[in-house]
């Protein structure tokens, strides 16, 4: 599979979204086999990273985000599961789990109820490790300022928002990923 092919069905080659749907999704990519190749004992699927990674944000059109050149119709944090959508009806479950589990450091069927998120009631948290390894690299990198990587400082600073559990559950993955 080539998931530059996938995304070109969806966004015209050469647009403003395709441009920053896939800058992203590259830089998400490479930190994300980077850190896989720092961690052989966890024998992670680098070839379903590299095609996954790619395509985690592939609904992001479906999602009314103009200031990344995104036309839709349904609020920005549907994107994951409409992403996922996507994914199933092209034969890919397993690149449809990563779609729909990335958001935040995921999303617990609790946060859909309590906060009334516009999204269908099921857990959307990360469970495989190549899972949340994208979860975890997607962070470091936002769709606004795409030259630039943050500092794990920023990245806590940006999930504070979501409570504290976010921000726990994203120091977990520092130790684990990054050793720290
Ligand atoms: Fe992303």
């Amino acid at each position: 599979m080539n998931p530059v092919d996938i995304i070109s069905k969806y966004y015209p080659v050469g647009s403003d979204a395709y441009h920053i749907l896939v800058t992203h999704s590259r830089s998400v990519t490479e930190k994300a086999v980077n850190l896989a190749r720092l961690h052989p004992e966890m024998e992670l699927d680098i070839p379903f990273i590299e095609e996954a990674a790619m395509l985690h944000d592939i609904g992001i059109f479906l999602c009314n985000a103009p200031e990344i050149a995104c036309y839709g119709t349904t609020e920005y944090i549907c994107h994951g599961y409409l992403g996922a959508d996507l994914m199933r009806k092209e034969g890919f479950p397993r690149h449809a789990l990563v779609c729909e589990r990335h958001t935040g450091t995921g999303i617990t069927l609790e946060m859909i109820e309590d906060r009334h998120l516009p999204l269908p009631h099921r857990e959307m948290m990360p469970v495989s490790l190549e899972e949340q390894l994208i979860c975890f690299a997607d962070k470091f990198y936002s769709k606004t300022k795409l030259d630039k990587e943050k500092p794990v400082e920023k990245v806590k600073q940006s999930l504070a928002k979501y409570g504290e559990d976010t921000v726990i559950r994203f120091d977990n993955w520092c130790k684990l990923f990054l050793g720290e």
